[in-house]
C-alpha cells in the first residue's frame, strides 16, 4: 500500500520524505489557501522533494477548462497528477488528459457509482473521501469495501484506490486489511499512527535503566 501525504506545507513534506515513507503527495484549493503561496511555486518545490505522484487540482468547471489548466499543470513537472472532481464535466476532463497520457486523480468521490463511472474515465486513481462519509454520519470504510469490491470484479479497470479524508489510524488499518493501492494521509494523523503509550512508557523505563548502568555505547 503507498502512502501519500495530504498536505500543501513544504516543510512537512520534507520531514516526513526523510522517513522514506512518502510515495506521492495530495493537495486541493483549501490546503494551497492554507499556505498563501503561488500554486505553480508550491507544487513544482513538491515535485522537486517526492518523485512520486503529486495531486494538483484544477479550479474550472468545466471540461474545456479543465483541461486547459490540467495541461499547464502538467507541464510543471512530470510527476504532477491532475485532481478533477468528480463531474460530468470533470470525467470529459479526465478521459482527454488519460488518453493524453497524464495521470489524472478524480477526487471528491462519495459513491460506488461514481468510483465506476472514474474507473470507466481511464482515471489514475479515484479518491473516496472516507472522514467526510463519517462526518455526516455513513461509514466510509464500507464505501471503501465497496469499490474494492466492484473494481476486483471487473480486471479492465485499471484505477487505483486512493482512500482520501483519512482523520485516524483505523482508517490506514482498514485500507490496508482491505488491500486499497493508496491512502493519503495528512501529517497530523501520520502522528498518530506512530504514537502509542506504551512504547513512549517502555523507551523512559529502558533510558532510566540504561542511565543507571553508567555506560555509553559510543
Ligand atoms: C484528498 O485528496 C483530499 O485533499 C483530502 O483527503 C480531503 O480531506 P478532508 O476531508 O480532511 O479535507
Amino acid at each position: 500500500m503507498k502512502f501519500f501525504v495530504d498536505t500543501a506545507d513544504v516543510g512537512k513534506i520534507k520531514d516526513l520524505a526523510e522517513t522514506g515513507m512518502v510515495d506521492g503527495v495530495t493537495t486541493n484549493p483549501s490546503l494551497v489557501a492554507k499556505t498563501g503561496r503561488d500554486f505553480s511555486e508550491v507544487i513544482a518545490e513538491i515535485c522537486s522533494i517526492v518523485s512520486g505522484p503529486v495531486s494538483a487540482e484544477v479550479a474550472a468547471t468545466d471540461a474545456p477548462t479543465m483541461i486547459a489548466e490540467g495541461r499547464k499543470l502538467h507541464n510543471i513537472a512530470e510527476n504532477v497528477t491532475v485532481k478533477v472532481p468528480l463531474t460530468v464535466d470533470g470525467l470529459k476532463a479526465c478521459r482527454t488528459l488519460s488518453d493524453e497520457g497524464t495521470m489524472v486523480n478524480v477526487t471528491l468521490c462519495f459513491s460506488s457509482a461514481q468510483a465506476i463511472l472514474a474507473a470507466k474515465a481511464g482515471a489514475t486513481f479515484v479518491s473516496p473521501f472516507v472522514g467526510r462519509l463519517d462526518d455526516i454520519g455513513s461509514n466510509g470504510m464500507e464505501l471503501i469495501r465497496d469499490i474494492c469490491e466492484i473494481y476486483a470484479n471487473h480486471t479492465a479497470f485499471k484505477t487505483e484506490i486512493l482512500v482520501a479524508s483519512v482523520r485516524h489510524p483505523m482508517h490506514v488499518v482498514e485500507s490496508a486489511r482491505l488491500g486499497v493501492d493508496v491512502v493519503t494521509i495528512p501529517p497530523s494523523a501520520i502522528r498518530q499512527l506512530y504514537n502509542h503509550p506504551l512504547t513512549d512508557k517502555g523507551l523512559d523505563a529502558f533510558l532510566k535503566d540504561w542511565a543507571g548502568t553508567g555506560q555509553s555505547i559510543l
